[in-house]
């Protein structure tokens, strides 16, 4: 698979998945002013300090590039960090989302009842993207129909294929910047609507729970509310339509375990797990460093912006043996794809049920299915992510 990266036309800076492994495990990059972190022990030690790497990476950005983080829980730090963490976590612990496992599988039924009988269907537009934005609306509590809204401005905030440079002064990352910001301006605006009819008319769902919520005596402020819903919008959705689709992508390259999930649809929790090692659709995170350290053999000084390639530590030879090999059978599997420690994924437990429940029932429906030979993949072009655009499937086995 990896060596069909340039085929695929996959992001020129996603080496490992051309098989390539850094030299150094972390590097300054001249042309971005940030360190690159390409090992597994850096990346895990790193997510696991929060005192030393913060999250709070805006304060590296000139102030006129800075947008208001409050309430962004992946930006924040102990102790608003675990405050704010708290007041959503119940809705998203693995029991909880368990119960949520009826409502997926009839959403799955349905989108795939729309293309029964059909020789062939793409698995982005028909499943992989509305099953996560529906189950994600009806979370938060925003009419799921607007979905077509929501795609519309997630898609351009990650249509850029040119990795952010601190050092760019250039209109062209200018440009850039103002157009995410103007999409992040309309869903903020979209859903401070809907925070605003909560407080007047409350419901069962989180964006009243976040409305009501109480943080040491006080209410939220409507931003730390926006943002906070933007982000359970925003991650609860790309992220787990590139699981999906990444996945289906690793079977179809490796028949074998394509074969085995037929068969015995226990493996399939496995096969997730080794997809999100291999194909981790968020590549990076990012961390500033709040003091002098030695990483991986080099100096970094304090107030320094670090770029975690958790897609490149999960193929660190140091952890894993042969990771250029899809291997559902390793065990443990120490993958980064959902981070670690404090900012570990809120919506791994959801991600891995949608993933779980969809494959599942893709495969009962299929049981031919495999990717279109005359129509290849393609890819959502932005340097921070990897997962498929478009996959055409082929029902029968031909
Ligand atoms: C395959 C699917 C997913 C992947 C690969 C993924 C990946 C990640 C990663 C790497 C982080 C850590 C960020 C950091 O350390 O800076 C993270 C955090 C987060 N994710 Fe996910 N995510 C997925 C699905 C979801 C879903 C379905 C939801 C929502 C319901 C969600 C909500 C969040 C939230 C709220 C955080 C912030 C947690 C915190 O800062 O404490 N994610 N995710």
């Amino acid at each position: 698979m990896t060596t069909t990266a340039d085929e695929w036309g996959l992001h020129e800076g996603h080496f490992w998945l051309r098989d390539r492994h850094p030299d150094r495990p972390v590097r300054f990059d001249e042309a971005t002013g940030a360190w690159n972190v390409y090992g597994h022990p850096e990346a895990t030690r790193i997510l696991g300090d929060p005192k030393t790497f913060s999250s709070d990476t805006a304060r590296t950005l000139p102030p006129e590039m800075r947008e208001p983080t409050e309430g962004n829980l992946v930006q924040l730090d102990p102790p608003v960090h675990g405050k704010l963490r708290k007041l959503v976590s119940h809705a998203f612990t693995p029991k909880v989302v368990a119960d949520l496992e009826p409502r997926i599988a009839e959403l799955t039924g349905e989108l795939l009842d729309a293309v029964d009988g059909r020789d062939r269907f793409e698995l982005v537009t028909d499943l992989a993207y509305p099953l996560p934005v529906i189950v994600i609306a009806e979370l938060l509590g925003v009419p799921a129909d607007d979905r077509h809204l929501f795609k519309q401005w997630v898609d351009q905030i990650f249509d850029g294929s040119r990795q952010f440079s601190l050092r760019d002064r250039s209109e062209e990352q200018e440009r850039d910047l103002a157009h995410v910001r103007e999409q992040l301006g309309h869903l903020t605006d979209y859903l401070g609507e809907h925070a605003a009819e909560r407080r007047r008319r409350p419901r069962a769902d989180l964006l009243t729970k976040l409305v009501e919520a109480e943080v040491d005596g006080e209410r939220l402020t409507r931003t730390e509310v926006v943002n906070f819903a933007n982000l359970l919008l925003l991650a609860g959705h790309i992220t787990t339509t590139m699981l999906l689709g990444n996945t289906v992508l690793c079977l179809d390259r490796h028949p074998g375990w394509f074969a085995r999930v037929r068969e015995d649809r226990s493996a399939i929790p496995a096969v997730i797990e080794e997809s999100l090692r291999f194909f981790s659709p968020f590549a990076t995170v990012a961390r500033v460093t709040c003091a002098d350290v030695e990483l991986g053999g080099e100096h970094v000084p304090e107030g320094e912006l670090l770029m975690v390639w958790v897609a490149a530590a999960n193929r660190d030879p140091r952890q894993f043996a042969d990771p250029d090999v899809f291997d559902p059978t390793r065990d443990p599997n120490p993958h980064l794809a959902f981070g670690r420690g404090i900012h570990f994924c809120l919506g791994a437990p959801l991600a891995r049920l949608e993933g779980r429940v969809a494959l599942g029932m893709l495969l009962d429906r299929f049981p031919h299915l495999r990717a279109d030979p005359d129509e290849p993949p393609r890819f959502l072009p932005s340097p921070n992510l990897t997962g498929v655009r478009s996959l055409p499937l082929l029902t029968s086995s031909g």
